[in-house]
């Protein structure tokens, strides 16, 4: 038997001017500009997301809520699915996830957006970057969706073989 161990790393920032990348300022402050448009009046919880794909085209997407519940979708899908079918060719370079709500460190995607953006990273086998900002929240910055999902289930590889 081996124990093993998995590091993860990741920066973290206090704030967008403690020397975070200037792409993903801009990118995160797109995001939390397009808050506003979060339908969430059952959780009240208003999530946006913005995608820089390869072309520099920017796309936004909001969490958007039902009366029956589980037919909502998350902020992170919304944007990723509006970008995959728009512009399928183009490579995600990077994703900005803002909450409105304030925490000490950033409310983190869903197991369900992990993996959906798990997908496109492989299809593209290039990193995408993720930028967290919850509110005032310390800033965290990935360089890949594995660093948020590890042992991820891997589908497109084995559609491969
Ligand atoms: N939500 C997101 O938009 N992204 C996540 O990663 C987690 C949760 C939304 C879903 C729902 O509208 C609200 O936040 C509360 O769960």
């Amino acid at each position: 038997m081996n124990k093993k161990n998995l590091i993860i790393e990741f920066s973290e920032y206090n704030s967008l001017t403690d020397g975070v990348e200037k792409s993903l300022v801009l990118l995160t402050k797109a995001a939390e500009k397009n808050l506003k448009n979060s339908y969430s009046p059952y959780s009240q919880f208003k999530v946006s997301s913005a995608i820089k794909l390869a072309n520099g085209n920017i796309i936004l997407g909001t969490n958007q809520e039902n009366a029956a519940y589980p037919s909502g979708i998350c902020a992170e899908r919304v944007a990723i699915f509006s970008a995959k079918s728009t512009f399928p060719e183009q490579d995600v370079i990077e994703i900005a996830i803002v909450t409105e709500q304030s925490n000490p460190t950033p409310f983190s995607p869903c197991g369900a957006c992990r993996q959906v953006l798990m997908e496109y990273e492989m299809l593209q086998k290039k990193p995408i970057k993720v930028i967290l900002k919850s509110g005032n929240s310390k800033i965290w910055v990935f360089n890949s969706i594995k660093d948020l999902l590890p042992f991820g289930f891997d589908a497109v590889d084995i559609l491969k073989k």
